[in-house]
């Protein structure tokens, strides 16, 4: 407890005060030598020869379109099924994709307007589908026992208690929202790590009247780039550690990659370490951090000649009030950045290499930019980007909780827990009216991403430390660093069920980091 007991700094460096510590909050932090075995992520080395960065392009993934309307909705059928893809020279990976590609297809919606999506599981396992940053009914929202089962059967362990259907299901999205970055992928019950790093993700962008009247880059000027780290073995399938490579029984990796799987070849849009080829103007990237584990230290070399590299005008839950500059930015998995990349303030002819300075090698490369052409722009990124309601605080009449991510033992071995809780559909950690702002207190051991579903919140401090230059406006995934804690403002006003928040390190989260919230 001593940890969660120290005096904390309130925001704006006003007195400290101590947060009481929910009862529930039971568990001793381990200490780094203290039988928390397995902390650190582990690199998963490739059995084969990694392809030359920069030598292959940037591709973009398709945009799906619906396959029928009416007035109010939208239909999109998407099928969840094995493809055949060629991610490395001369090899073929089998991979699990939405529509036969990796990333899968890029939905482009309108705020406000209904969409369903139609899915179907060809896929030789169970699927469950999640909207991340989606504001969507519970029996949407891709709980992850809410499996849709294979149109071929399933023979495997199957959890009691969830909403599953036979072979295709209907999600249905209000998007009762702004306009946002959002994303999807597998959620499935255990197995969500391998499933993803099999290929089950992607973008979901969100438009809206006030984003489509901003002067930003548009068009062919305004591209996803969705960040993944892999390891691949000899005949070019994803390597990676399940106990179990049939993803049924047990879930889970082995020992050394408890704490996250981290890749070591950089893949942009599904392309390894891609290159893209730009006129000297401004653009506006969608980047999303679709890694399993690995968070990124995002730098542009050279820097261009201007104060900053990064121009961010957006985060996981939409827009910023206004826009602010970055030189590094840190993406934790499952964070959205929307930025501008001002390629007028390089030569024409330049190599701009996005780095990850995090690592070294070639886990320190991400994409690179050619600058080729000048051409012409009247793109612009204003001053005032949108209105953000900072959600009130009203000190120690702001109802508070605290939750622990914590490594602690169970059955002998260790496992990832929030607040001594190892994920359990039945158990109910918080009861949260709907409609008022609570203050979350996150306190963690190791660096773990928090996630949670439903509504954005607002980073409100982290304690003895500086909030972090891109911890403003409004987010649904905030980054921990170890032993450290944050705090966030929330308000859940989306739709009153039982959803989840978890940690988005996908090891993690299979191991059992995640918990329940019911909203009333
Ligand atoms: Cu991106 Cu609960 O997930
Ligand atoms: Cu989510
Ligand atoms: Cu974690």
């Amino acid at each position: 407890m001593s940890m969660s007991r120290r005096g904390f700094i309130g925001a704006a460096g006003s007195a400290a005060v101590v947060i009481p510590l929910a009862s529930a909050c039971g568990s001793t932090p381990t200490d780094a030598n203290g039988g928390a075995q397995h902390k650190e992520q582990s690199v998963q080395k490739s059995a084969l020869a990694a392809p030359r960065p920069f030598t292959q392009p940037l591709t973009i993934p398709p945009v799906i379109r619906p396959t029928s309307s009416d007035a109010n909705t939208d239909y999109y059928d998407v099928t969840a099924k094995v493809a055949s893809l060629n991610i490395l020279p001369g090899l073929q990976t089998q991979a699990f994709t939405y529509n036969g590609t990796f990333p899968g297809p890029t939905f482009d919606v309108k705020a406000g307007r209904k969409i369903v999506v139609r899915t179907r599981n060809e896929l030789p396992v169970p699927t469950v589908t999640h909207l991340h940053g989606g504001k969507t009914p519970p029996e949407h929202d891709g709980y992850p026992i809410d499996l849709i089962m294979p149109v071929n059967g399933w023979n495997g362990h199957v959890h009691a208690g969830g909403n599953v259907t036979q072979g295709t299901r209907e999600y249905h999205y209000p998007l009762q929202q702004r306009a946002a970055t959002l994303w999807y992928h597998d959620h499935r019950m255990d197995f969500t790590g391998p499933q993803v790093y099999r290929g089950l993700a992607g973008m979901h962008i969100l438009r809206d009247d006030e984003d489509n009247a901003l002067p930003l880059p548009k068009g062919n000027r305004e591209i996803p780039l969705i960040i993944t780290d892999r390891s691949f073995k000899e005949d070019g399938s994803f390597n990676y550690p399940s106990l179990d490579p049939n993803l049924n029984h047990p879930p889970g990796v082995t020992g050394a990659f408890h704490g996250g799987v981290l890749g070591d070849v950089t893949l942009v849009n599904g392309v390894p370490w891609p290159y893209l080829e730009v006129d000297a103007v401004k653009y506006r990237f969608r980047i999303l951090n679709a890694s399993n584990s690995r968070h990124y230290k995002l730098e542009l070399d050279p820097k261009p000649n201007a104060p900053q590299s990064f121009i961010q005008v957006g985060s996981d839950g939409g827009l910023l009030a206004a826009p602010r500059g970055h030189t590094m930015m840190q993406v934790a998995p499952a964070e959205r950045f929307d930025v501008v990349i001002d390629f007028s303030k390089y030569a024409v002819g330049t190599m701009v290499t996005l780095k990850h300075t995090g690592a070294t090698g070639n886990s320190g490369l991400v994409m690179q930019f050619r600058v080729a052409r000048t051409a012409s722009d009247d793109s612009t990124v204003p001053t005032k980007l949108s209105t953000i309601e900072p959600l009130p605080w009203t000190g120690g009449n702001t109802p508070t909780r605290q939750f622990a991510f914590l490594q602690g033992p169970e059955n002998g071995k260790m496992v990832w827990r929030i607040n001594s809780k190892s994920f359990d559909p039945n158990y109910i950690h918080a009861e949260i009216p709907r409609g008022k702002v609570e203050m979350w207190q996150l306190v963690t051991d190791a660096q773990h991403p928090v996630h949670v579903h439903l509504s954005s919140f607002q980073v409100q401090a982290r304690i003895a430390e500086q909030l972090a230059p891109t911890d403003g406006g409004w987010k649904d995934t905030v980054r921990l660093e170890p032993n450290k804690v944050v705090r966030i403002l929330v308000r859940f006003d989306g739709y009153p069920g039982k959803y989840v928040f978890h940690c988005h390190n996908l090891e993690h989260e299979d191991m059992a980091m995640m918990a329940n919230m019911k909203i009333t």
